[in-house]
């Protein structure tokens, strides 16, 4: 079951939630690529922007950000913000080369529209990052555990499943790249102390 997407009630306060310096450390190691590709192009959507932490990361003449709650937002000083959810973007075609998605929002998606709209308004060549948290993942040799773990949700169980969703979808992977335990850790900790993950793709 996936989890709820409603941030309207946590919107207040969620910056200073967020704000400690070891999370800013650790999102500015799993982020660093893709605010590297997204300030290096010319035009950056960012699905589930919440309050803009990364939008002002990349700079707000690369990066527009929507986001389904408007709470969210409203908490937020990122300049170009819109309300829309990532399922269907209200954007034209072909129109960015960079898409983000980080803190793990593809977990309250349906994969099969985001995908293909994300596909939709990437220029050929343009690249989707996906950031996701992933549990119970110990090594590096074992990416198919990695990806069985992507989501915590129904609608992919491993990367043949994935595999066959970003081929209709006209993408290719490019990397995977994740930061795991070093030990395996038991479920009821592993769900706090989540480990990340990062799926970049190029739209063909
Ligand atoms: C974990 S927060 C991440 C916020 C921000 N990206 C950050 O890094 O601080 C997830 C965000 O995804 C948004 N979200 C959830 N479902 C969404 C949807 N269908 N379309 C767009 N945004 C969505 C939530 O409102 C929330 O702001």
């Amino acid at each position: 079951m996936k989890p709820t997407a409603n941030y309207d009630s946590s919107a207040e306060g969620y910056n200073q939630r967020h704000g400690d310096k070891v999370s800013r450390q650790r999102f500015e190691r799993v982020e660093e690529d893709m605010v590297a590709a997204a300030r290096g192009g010319h035009s950056c959507l960012e699905l589930g922007c919440g309050t803009g932490r990364l939008l002002n990361k990349i700079g707000g003449n690369h990066s527009v950000g929507i986001d389904i709650s408007m709470a969210m937002l409203k908490h937020g000083d990122a300049p170009r913000v819109c309300q829309a959810t990532a399922n269907h973007l209200p954007f034209a075609d072909n129109h960015f080369d960079t898409i983000v998605a980080t803190k793990g929002v593809f977990r309250y998606l349906d994969p099969t529209k985001v995908f293909s709209e994300c596909s939709r308004v990437l220029s050929t060549g343009g690249l989707l990052f996906v950031h996701q948290y992933t549990d119970n993942v110990w090594s590096i040799r074992r990416p198919s555990q990695v990806a069985g773990h992507l989501n915590d949700y129904d609608d992919y169980d491993n990367l043949a499943d994935l595999n066959n969703l970003i081929r209709t979808n006209v993408f290719l992977w490019r990397s995977i790249r994740f930061w795991p335990y070093v030990a395996r850790i038991p479920t009821p900790i592993a769900g706090r102390l989540w480990s990340h993950c990062v799926l970049v793709f190029t739209k063909i």
